[in-house]
């Protein structure tokens, strides 16, 4: 059996090598429950764990949406990976050689200009960063890095770098390694001189990688040392750098956000780095733009909650203000950190130390709402009694935007109290804006979760909620789970009725289950999906593979299934099948006597087959 180019014994050294409770257990929290472990499913959003993990087969399977397989294919769904991808990723992680020519496709022209981009900036990366590490020009930038609290873990975890003062360090150092310049220029490294030679783009900065979902660097963000302009370069646009959808530090930051189910945002690079030193492994940035919706969308992708912790100046105040209807659009519970005036997130850790950045702004962050409500309120001089009035009218329209009744109330509540009023009036107001501008629609409302309370009673699989199939269908289903756990089984069926099971994916399971005993291999839940290279089946096999199938599979069991099987392509089922259809013409065009012949008909058919 081929799996693209990639060995088998690779295949199988990889799942060896990986306990899926592992690698499932880096992106879901996951706990122990009789023979299986369980969590909140990373596929879908719920509020009741009825995402499995179960060690003994070494197999993932969701009960609300039917996401499943084995380790390799996990890695395929929340990274997004190919197969090829994910196998060399856990091969590389369990130091296991894998061939990465052979196993890579062809490449298109464009994927070649990609890689050689992706080639030239990690090249540039680990240059820039051994010039700031272990040169002589290196040492004024690790001074000033110094004096801005960046220590060298976090120059090394984030591997900062520098790039010297000198015009064609970088591009002699490209042309050594024939790398093609023009494309370099291209991508955002080098400037194209008018004589034809070029020179390096960035000089005397200090230089943060920008790496991307995969964690290969894309795009730099070059900050000057003294006060020259722009602050910081950035990298341009490229086939491998689209700034409004890369975050920074998203690839380190992704696993701990998936857990956690919450992201932290910030705007500068600093703040990232200086806050994830202070235990903070959920932040992410944006690179000198503002947030958009494809930011907010892989964010919603990753976690339900964010925290957004901007500048506490005025222009990171509208910027957050900003933030919120993105964000909250994307379907994200929001709330803000608010900083001292005239602070960033870097300055306060700096100032007050990380543990209190954590208790003391990000614990203490605010519902949207109140976010709003306190930006508004700085536009009006509250002493004065007309713009007091203006505020509370403003107020009303922020809360009654609210989905929540109780939430509504709450905030109409604390208006009140504080301008010492009487709720009721401010009540009334908000009622009429809301039957005013907001008839019908639910602002702010999640989508209704049909996933949700899926599985609320604590208990086996069994006790989780099935779908109804047909009687061929179930015994199609056992069959197939009796046979991935016993050759002898898979070896007996597959004399009696080959693949002539009713269901598609069923007969190509049992064709592929074949192959795999034919291959002398023992029965092996997770190898086995490996060998299958197709989603649909590979959530089949899952599904399939929870069954239990402890109870004893005898002979009479799988003789029953077996028939049952048969029954289904028994020339007495095509015929029940074809009066059946008569049946509803007749009754359609009103022959109900006709009808109701048939229908005995059928009943007696029916009956003979039972007796088979
Ligand atoms: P800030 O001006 O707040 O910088 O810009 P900072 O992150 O606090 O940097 P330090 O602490 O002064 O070194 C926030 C972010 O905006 C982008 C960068 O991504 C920066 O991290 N930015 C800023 C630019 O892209 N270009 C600029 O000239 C300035
Ligand atoms: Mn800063």
């Amino acid at each position: 059996m081929k799996h693209g180019r990639i060995p088998d014994e690779v295949i199988e050294a990889v799942l060896k090598a990986h306990d899926i409770v592992d690698t499932v257990g880096k992106y879901v929290h996951l706990t122990k429950s009789g023979h299986y472990m369980k969590g909140l499913c990373p596929f879908h959003s719920e509020k009741s764990p009825s995402f499995t993990v179960t060690p003994e087969k070494q197999i993932y399977y969701c009960y609300g949406c039917h996401a499943g397989g084995n380790a390799i294919h996990f890695l395929m769904e929340i990274e997004g990976y190919h197969f090829g991808e994910a196998v060399r990723h856990m091969a590389e992680e369990a130091g296991i050689a894998v061939d990465l020519e052979a196993a890579s496709p062809e490449q298109t022209e464009q994927q070649r200009t990609a890689n050689k981009l992706l080639e030239a900036y990690e090249l540039s990366a680990k240059w820039y960063h051994y010039v700031l590490r272990n040169t002589e020009q290196g040492k004024a930038a690790m001074q000033y890095l110094r004096t801005r609290g960046v220590n060298d873990k976090m120059i090394d975890a984030f591997q900062i770098g520098y790039a010297p003062p000198m015009w064609e360090k970088l591009a002699q150092f490209m042309e050594k390694r024939e790398m093609p310049l023009a494309l370099l220029e291209q991508g955002g490294l080098l400037s194209a001189r008018s004589d034809g030679g070029y020179f390096d783009k960035f000089r005397d900065r200090i230089m943060f990688p920008i790496h991307d979902w995969k964690g290969r660097v894309v795009a730099f963000g070059g900050r000057a040392m003294g006060d020259v302009q722009p602050k910081y370069l950035n990298s341009p646009e490229s086939p491998i750098f689209n700034k409004s959808r890369l975050l920074y530090n998203f690839h380190r930051a992704r696993a701990s956000i998936r857990k956690a189910q919450h992201a932290v945002l910030f705007e500068g690079y600093v703040d990232v780095v200086q806050t994830w030193e202070a235990g903070v492994s959920n932040g992410v940035a944006t690179m000198g733009t503002a947030l958009t919706e494809q930011h907010a969308e892989v964010l919603r992708r990753n976690a339900e909650h964010i925290t957004v912790c901007y500048d506490g100046d005025n222009a990171g105040q509208a910027a957050a203000y900003k933030s919120i209807a993105i964000l909250e659009q994307a379907g994200m519970h929001v709330k803000l950190a608010v900083l001292p005036a005239g602070m960033d997130p870097d300055d306060y850790v700096k100032t007050y130390g990380g543990e209190r950045f954590r208790s003391e702004v990000l614990q203490e962050a605010i519902p949207a709402v109140q976010f709003r409500l306190l930006y508004a309120k700085r536009n009006f001089q509250l002493q004065d009694v007309d713009d007091r009035l203006r505020y509370i009218d403003t107020a009303v329209k922020i809360i009654g935007q609210l989905a929540s009744p109780v939430d509504r109330d709450h905030y109409i509540r604390e208006l009140a109290a504080e301008f010492s009023m009487t709720a009721e009036p401010i009540r009334q107001q908000m009622n009429e804006f809301r039957q005013q501008h907001l008839k019908k629609r639910s602002v702010g409302d999640n989508k209704p979760n049909s996933w949700n309370n899926v599985m609320n009673n604590e208990g086996t699989s069994e006790a989780m909620p099935t779908v109804h199939y047909p009687a061929y269908h179930k015994a199609e289903r056992m069959l197939l789970a009796a046979m991935m756990h016993d050759r002898e089984v898979a070896q007996e069926v597959e004399k009696q009725i080959g693949d002539a099971f009713n269901v598609e994916a069923h007969a190509a399971l049992a064709a592929y289950l074949y192959a795999y005993y034919a291959h002398g291999y023992e029965p092996d839940a997770s190898k086995y999906i490996a060998t299958l290279h197709d989603e649909k089946l590979e959530r089949a096999a899952s599904s399939i593979l929870m069954l239990e199938t402890s109870e004893a599979v005898n002979n009479q069991a799988i003789g029953d299934c077996i028939r049952e099987i048969r029954k289904q392509s028994h020339p007495l089922q095509q015929e029940i099948k074809r009066k059946n259809e008569e049946r509803v013409r007749a009754e359609r065009s009103g022959e109900v006597i006709l009808a109701a012949q048939i229908a005995i008909e059928i009943i007696t058919l029916e009956k003979q087959l039972k007796s088979i």
